[in-house]
């Protein structure tokens, strides 16, 4: 099985039209209004609705399980910056600005790019449930904190891909290990790459003169950062016990220091100098990837989450090890070294993929914690 050419996750919903409509400023309406004519509405269907296996006020079966892929999306610092809202005919994704990380993203691109990712994995679950997701994006500019509406279309059987996908979901993990000198396939990179494409992003693969650059930058990026106020404040806010915490990023996490710096992966026990993480030695070569947009607003951020998640899925089911790596991209100057506005090219997130060691989970809210008030699990 090829994962990304049996068939696009959204069979049958081109993302791209969504997205390029717009939507009408401050106008309340019906989800699916504007799709008669054009694309299947929930009366037309006669679908199940998403909720109707829950008595008030309380999630069903279907929704619980789409809600549990959803929260396993991957998130700066592990900061989870989503909720979660019930409708009649699907779930409401929102950003959660309370958890965005003032100091490393003051524009909120990164809580963006981690609720897109949220929007992937429930769109996943959706499809391998049965049921087709529609999807809009940033429908309602009267509520900018209302990231996509995704509502139940018709009934659909899950193809091979799908199916892949979300038993992906509980099994990816960032690995801030060693990898082995191992090279990942060209056939996995080209699924990778195309990955990417599906969710309407670029990913590109460095070659060893700009993986250098790459990780250079990555490198300087973190120095930088060090020296920057807040930023180890934020990070201890992040990363500080008590352990049992059901968000941020644990020690069991961070992986070991990297003996000879070959791979610049963040430093998330910096400000715990008493921690004992060992020392290892890293892959001398780290193959590293760029994830780029073509436009920088904040629906390509949550373009890009959505992309970043299924290319991490699609390495999951590989068998591909994968550490996001943000540094260089949260230094302004920096990330300007790495853009290309002439050719469209925005970068978002810097990949490192290979084989190690599994890693192990991060923790995760409970869904009472990430439905809006006055729904519960
Ligand atoms: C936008 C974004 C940026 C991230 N940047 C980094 C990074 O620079 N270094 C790193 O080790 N992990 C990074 N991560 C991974 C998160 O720390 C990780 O997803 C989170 O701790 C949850 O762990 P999990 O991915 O194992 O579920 C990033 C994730 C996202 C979505």
């Amino acid at each position: 099985m090829t994962v990304n050419t049996v068939a696009p996750v959204v069979a049958g919903v081109d993302l791209a039209a969504w997205e390029a409509d717009g939507r009408p400023a401050c106008r309340p309406g019906p989800l699916n209004q504007r799709q008669k004519g054009g694309m299947v509405t929930m009366s037309e269907h006669n679908g199940r609705s998403i909720v109707e296996d829950r008595s008030p006020g309380r999630v069903g079966g279907l929704t619980r399980a789409c809600l549990e892929a959803a929260v396993l999306a991957p998130s700066v610092h592990n900061s989870q910056p989503w909720r979660f809202r019930l409708r009649p005919a699907g779930i409401d994704v929102l950003a959660d600005r309370s958890r965005r990380l003032a100091v490393v993203d003051p524009g909120g691109r990164e809580l963006l790019i981690s609720v897109g990712a949220a929007v992937l994995n429930l769109r996943v679950a959706i499809l391998g449930h049965g049921r087709v997701p529609i999807l809009r994006v940033l429908p309602d500019q009267c509520e900018p904190d209302l990231v996509a509406r995704v509502t139940l279309g018709p009934v659909t059987a899950p193809d091979p891909t799908v199916r892949a996908l979300l038993a992906a979901i509980p099994r990816r993990h960032t690995n801030r290990r060693p990898f082995t000198a191992a090279a990942v396939p060209a056939s996995v990179m080209d699924e990778l790459v195309a990955a990417a494409a599906a969710e309407g992003a670029a990913l590109a693969i460095a070659d060893p003169i700009g993986r250098d650059a790459i990780l250079g930058l990555a490198a300087t990026a973190e120095d930088w950062q060090r020296t920057e106020a807040g930023y180890r404040d934020e990070l201890t806010a992040w990363t500080a016990p008590p352990y049992g915490r059901s968000d941020g990023v644990p020690a069991h996490a961070f992986g070991p220091h990297d003996r000879y710096e070959s791979v610049p992966v963040r430093d998330f026990g910096l400000t715990q100098p008493g921690l004992h993480r060992g020392d290892a030695t890293f892959e001398a070569h780290p193959t590293v990837l760029v994830l780029r947009t073509a436009a920088d607003g904040p629906r390509d951020w949550v373009r890009a989450g959505q992309a970043m998640q299924r290319v991490l899925l699609t390495a999951t089911v590989r068998g591909v090890a994968t550490t996001p790596m943000t540094q260089a991209l949260e230094v302004p100057e920096i990330r300007g070294l790495l853009t290309d506005p002439a050719r469209h090219r925005y970068p978002q997130l810097i990949l490192r993929v290979g084989y190690g060691r599994p890693a192990v989970a991060s923790p995760r809210r409970a869904l009472a914690e990430v439905l809006v008030p006055g729904q519960q699990p």
